[in-house]
């Protein structure tokens, strides 16, 4: 039985995660509208990715016999003046979605809750790649200093990436 700390820390963090999906699905839109198919594609993925989170961390609720509450998710921001800019966004967001990851292993710790220590374990790595990812796409629109022909290639590059659902990793 989780306790009710717990309860509230994961109901918070589902939110969240629904909220980073909805996010880049704003970030996604203004790529469509900026004509960088491969970065709004990118963005779709991870807003895919998102989602599949929320729903490992709703799966555990239910398994450990609590009770997912549902929040109501804050309007995201919707333009940015660069690329760069949103992919910065994108990594101050993973940075805060870490932070709230390791304050739930903390808590998880505090209440010798192993199991729940054991279960954020799987995010904590996830975070790692979540934020090298990202940290990587800056840097090649750094690489590529707002240059026409570079921003197209770093374009085409984003719009390789594909979703892979979890169970299939
Ligand atoms: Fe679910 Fe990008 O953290």
């Amino acid at each position: 039985m989780l306790s009710e700390n717990m309860q509230k820390a994961l109901n918070s963090q589902i939110n969240k995660e629904i909220y980073s999906s909805y996010l880049y699905t704003a970030m996604s839109m203004y790529f469509e509208v900026e004509d960088l198919s491969g970065a709004a594609s990118w963005m779709k993925t991870q807003a895919l990715e998102e989602l599949t989170h929320a729903d490992k961390f709703m799966s555990y609720v239910n398994e450990r016999g609590g009770r997912v509450i549902l929040e109501a998710l804050k309007k995201p921001v919707f333009s940015w003046e660069t690329p760069l800019d949103a992919f910065s966004g994108a990594l101050v967001h993973e940075r805060f979605i870490s932070a709230s990851i390791n304050d739930i292993v903390s808590l998880a710790r505090e209440e010798k809750d192993f199991m729940s220590d054991n279960f954020l374990q799987w995010f904590v790595a996830e975070q790692v790649e979540e934020e090298a990812s990202v940290s990587e796409v800056i840097r090649m629109f750094k690489l590529a200093g707002g240059a026409g022909g570079g921003l197209l290639m770093i374009d085409r590059e984003l719009g390789s990436r594909v979703f892979i659902p979890p169970a299939a990793e």
